[in-house]
Protein backbone atom coordinates (compact mmCIF):
# COMPACT_ATOMS: atom_id res chain seq x y z
CA UNK A 1 0.00 0.00 0.00
CA UNK A 2 1.54 3.09 -1.06
CA UNK A 3 0.82 6.65 1.23
CA UNK A 4 -1.37 8.06 -0.88
CA UNK A 5 -3.61 4.95 -0.06
CA UNK A 6 -3.78 5.48 3.22
CA UNK A 7 -6.99 7.00 4.76
CA UNK A 8 -6.11 9.34 7.88
CA UNK A 9 -9.14 9.62 10.32
CA UNK A 10 -9.17 12.75 12.50
CA UNK A 11 -11.97 15.40 13.96
CA UNK A 12 -12.95 18.05 11.79
CA UNK A 13 -12.30 21.50 12.08
CA UNK A 14 -14.03 24.52 10.58
CA UNK A 15 -11.23 24.46 7.32
CA UNK A 16 -13.34 21.00 6.66
CA UNK A 17 -16.68 22.25 6.00
CA UNK A 18 -16.48 23.59 2.44
CA UNK A 19 -15.40 20.46 1.66
CA UNK A 20 -18.06 17.94 3.66
CA UNK A 21 -20.11 20.18 2.20
CA UNK A 22 -19.41 19.10 -1.60
CA UNK A 23 -18.94 15.20 -0.19
CA UNK A 24 -22.77 15.41 0.97
CA UNK A 25 -23.85 17.05 -2.14
CA UNK A 26 -22.37 14.19 -4.34
CA UNK A 27 -23.51 11.30 -2.64
CA UNK A 28 -27.51 11.27 -2.85
CA UNK A 29 -29.37 9.84 -1.05
CA UNK A 30 -28.07 11.91 2.06
CA UNK A 31 -30.16 15.27 2.08
CA UNK A 32 -27.85 17.97 0.68
CA UNK A 33 -26.71 20.47 3.76
CA UNK A 34 -26.13 23.80 3.66
CA UNK A 35 -22.79 25.34 4.03
CA UNK A 36 -23.56 26.76 7.29
CA UNK A 37 -24.87 23.71 8.56
CA UNK A 38 -22.02 21.90 7.54
CA UNK A 39 -19.68 24.38 9.08
CA UNK A 40 -21.40 24.01 12.56
CA UNK A 41 -20.87 20.40 12.43
CA UNK A 42 -16.98 20.59 11.53
CA UNK A 43 -16.83 23.42 14.37
CA UNK A 44 -19.59 23.42 17.26
CA UNK A 45 -19.70 19.45 16.86
CA UNK A 46 -16.28 18.41 16.05
CA UNK A 47 -15.73 16.40 18.67
CA UNK A 48 -18.14 14.06 17.99
CA UNK A 49 -17.46 14.12 14.44
CA UNK A 50 -14.97 12.41 12.42
CA UNK A 51 -13.22 13.23 8.92
CA UNK A 52 -11.62 10.65 6.76
CA UNK A 53 -8.66 11.82 4.06
CA UNK A 54 -6.69 9.99 1.59
CA UNK A 55 -3.92 12.70 0.82
CA UNK A 56 -5.92 16.40 1.34
CA UNK A 57 -9.26 14.71 -0.22
CA UNK A 58 -12.11 14.20 1.90
CA UNK A 59 -13.35 10.73 1.11
CA UNK A 60 -15.78 9.92 4.41
CA UNK A 61 -17.56 11.90 7.15
CA UNK A 62 -19.41 10.91 10.33
CA UNK A 63 -21.27 13.59 11.94
CA UNK A 64 -23.38 13.67 15.26
CA UNK A 65 -23.89 14.90 18.52
CA UNK A 66 -24.44 13.75 22.47
CA UNK A 67 -27.92 14.09 22.97
CA UNK A 68 -28.33 17.31 25.01
CA UNK A 69 -30.86 15.65 27.13
CA UNK A 70 -29.84 12.08 27.46
CA UNK A 71 -25.51 12.10 27.66
CA UNK A 72 -25.33 8.81 27.33
CA UNK A 73 -26.87 9.21 23.26
CA UNK A 74 -24.42 9.46 20.52
CA UNK A 75 -27.10 11.08 17.55
CA UNK A 76 -24.90 9.61 14.13
CA UNK A 77 -26.46 12.56 12.10
CA UNK A 78 -24.86 11.36 8.73
CA UNK A 79 -22.37 8.92 7.36
CA UNK A 80 -20.80 9.48 4.15
CA UNK A 81 -17.80 7.56 1.76
CA UNK A 82 -16.55 8.64 -1.00
CA UNK A 83 -17.69 5.92 -3.86
CA UNK A 84 -14.41 5.22 -4.52
CA UNK A 85 -13.46 4.34 -0.83
CA UNK A 86 -16.68 1.78 -0.39
CA UNK A 87 -16.96 -1.57 0.60
CA UNK A 88 -13.48 -1.43 2.74
CA UNK A 89 -15.15 -0.93 6.37
CA UNK A 90 -14.90 2.83 6.48
CA UNK A 91 -18.25 3.76 7.31
CA UNK A 92 -18.08 1.48 10.10
CA UNK A 93 -14.22 2.98 11.39
CA UNK A 94 -16.10 5.96 11.30
CA UNK A 95 -18.43 5.05 13.66
CA UNK A 96 -16.26 3.28 15.88
CA UNK A 97 -13.76 6.28 16.03
CA UNK A 98 -16.35 8.74 16.80
CA UNK A 99 -17.55 6.17 20.27
CA UNK A 100 -13.93 6.23 20.47
CA UNK A 101 -14.01 10.23 21.31
CA UNK A 102 -12.90 11.60 24.22
CA UNK A 103 -16.74 13.45 24.15
CA UNK A 104 -18.35 9.90 24.07
CA UNK A 105 -16.93 8.82 27.21
CA UNK A 106 -19.98 7.68 28.40
CA UNK A 107 -21.96 6.98 26.09
CA UNK A 108 -23.93 3.47 26.22
CA UNK A 109 -26.21 4.01 23.15
CA UNK A 110 -26.53 5.23 19.73
CA UNK A 111 -29.31 6.49 17.68
CA UNK A 112 -29.50 7.49 14.11
CA UNK A 113 -32.48 7.86 11.62
CA UNK A 114 -32.70 6.41 8.18
CA UNK A 115 -35.26 6.08 5.32
CA UNK A 116 -36.78 2.46 5.32
CA UNK A 117 -35.15 2.50 1.45
CA UNK A 118 -31.51 3.15 2.41
CA UNK A 119 -30.25 -0.86 2.28
CA UNK A 120 -26.32 0.41 2.78
CA UNK A 121 -27.21 2.56 5.75
CA UNK A 122 -29.16 -0.52 7.52
CA UNK A 123 -26.22 -2.92 6.43
CA UNK A 124 -23.87 -0.70 8.08
CA UNK A 125 -26.25 -0.20 11.30
CA UNK A 126 -26.81 -3.87 11.48
CA UNK A 127 -23.03 -4.50 10.92
CA UNK A 128 -21.93 -2.34 13.82
CA UNK A 129 -24.78 -3.89 16.00
CA UNK A 130 -23.42 -6.93 15.53
CA UNK A 131 -19.86 -6.24 16.30
CA UNK A 132 -20.85 -3.73 19.43
CA UNK A 133 -23.14 -7.16 20.68
CA UNK A 134 -26.08 -4.77 20.90
CA UNK A 135 -29.57 -4.68 20.83
CA UNK A 136 -31.06 -2.88 17.67
CA UNK A 137 -34.33 -1.50 17.63
CA UNK A 138 -36.29 0.63 15.51
CA UNK A 139 -39.21 2.89 15.03
CA UNK A 140 -40.88 5.22 13.21
CA UNK A 141 -39.39 8.41 14.26
CA UNK A 142 -40.29 11.83 11.77
CA UNK A 143 -43.34 10.87 9.76
CA UNK A 144 -43.51 11.86 5.94
CA UNK A 145 -46.91 13.28 6.15
CA UNK A 146 -46.88 15.13 10.06
CA UNK A 147 -43.13 15.95 9.63
CA UNK A 148 -42.41 16.44 5.85
CA UNK A 149 -45.17 17.92 4.68
CA UNK A 150 -45.47 14.65 2.38
CA UNK A 151 -42.08 15.62 0.33
CA UNK A 152 -39.86 13.23 2.17
CA UNK A 153 -40.11 9.29 3.07
CA UNK A 154 -40.48 8.74 6.79
CA UNK A 155 -37.56 8.21 8.63
CA UNK A 156 -37.20 5.35 11.35
CA UNK A 157 -34.92 5.87 14.35
CA UNK A 158 -32.52 2.69 14.69
CA UNK A 159 -31.83 2.36 18.83
CA UNK A 160 -28.39 0.67 19.59
CA UNK A 161 -27.20 -0.17 22.83
CA UNK A 162 -26.39 -1.16 25.77
CA UNK A 163 -22.59 -1.13 24.39
CA UNK A 164 -19.04 -1.15 25.94
CA UNK A 165 -17.18 1.26 23.67
C1 LIG B 1 -23.59 3.92 3.30
C2 LIG B 1 -22.09 4.20 3.11
C3 LIG B 1 -21.67 5.26 4.09
C4 LIG B 1 -21.35 2.86 3.37
O1 LIG B 1 -19.95 3.10 3.36
P1 LIG B 1 -18.89 1.90 3.29
O2 LIG B 1 -17.58 2.43 3.77
O3 LIG B 1 -18.90 1.28 1.96
O4 LIG B 1 -19.48 0.88 4.36
P2 LIG B 1 -18.67 -0.28 5.10
O5 LIG B 1 -17.66 -0.84 4.14
O6 LIG B 1 -18.18 0.20 6.43
O7 LIG B 1 -19.79 -1.40 5.32
C5 LIG B 1 -20.33 -1.67 6.59
C6 LIG B 1 -21.43 -2.70 6.44
O8 LIG B 1 -22.48 -2.17 5.64
C7 LIG B 1 -22.78 -3.05 4.56
N1 LIG B 1 -23.08 -2.26 3.35
C8 LIG B 1 -22.33 -1.25 2.84
N2 LIG B 1 -22.89 -0.81 1.68
C9 LIG B 1 -23.99 -1.58 1.50
C10 LIG B 1 -24.98 -1.62 0.48
N3 LIG B 1 -24.94 -0.78 -0.58
N4 LIG B 1 -26.00 -2.51 0.60
C11 LIG B 1 -26.07 -3.35 1.66
N5 LIG B 1 -25.14 -3.36 2.66
C12 LIG B 1 -24.12 -2.49 2.57
C13 LIG B 1 -21.49 -3.82 4.34
O9 LIG B 1 -21.74 -5.06 3.70
C14 LIG B 1 -20.97 -3.98 5.75
O10 LIG B 1 -21.65 -5.04 6.40
P3 LIG B 1 -20.85 -6.36 6.88
O11 LIG B 1 -19.89 -5.88 7.94
O12 LIG B 1 -21.96 -7.22 7.38
O13 LIG B 1 -20.15 -6.90 5.68
C15 LIG B 1 -21.79 4.64 1.65
O14 LIG B 1 -22.33 3.69 0.76
C16 LIG B 1 -22.37 6.00 1.33
O15 LIG B 1 -21.74 7.03 1.57
N6 LIG B 1 -23.59 6.03 0.72
C17 LIG B 1 -24.23 7.30 0.34
C18 LIG B 1 -24.63 8.11 1.52
C19 LIG B 1 -25.58 7.39 2.48
O16 LIG B 1 -26.54 6.73 2.09
N7 LIG B 1 -25.32 7.56 3.77
C20 LIG B 1 -26.09 7.00 4.82
C21 LIG B 1 -25.18 6.13 5.57
S1 LIG B 1 -25.69 5.77 7.19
Amino acid sequence: MSDSDTVLLRHPTAADGYALNQLVAANPPLDPNSIYCNLLQCSHFADTAIAAFKGEQMVGFASGYVLPKEPNVLFVWQIVVDPAARGLGLAKKLVKAQLASDACERVTHMHTTITPDNEASWGVFKSLARDLQAELNSDVYFEKEQHFGGVHDDEHRLVIGPFKR
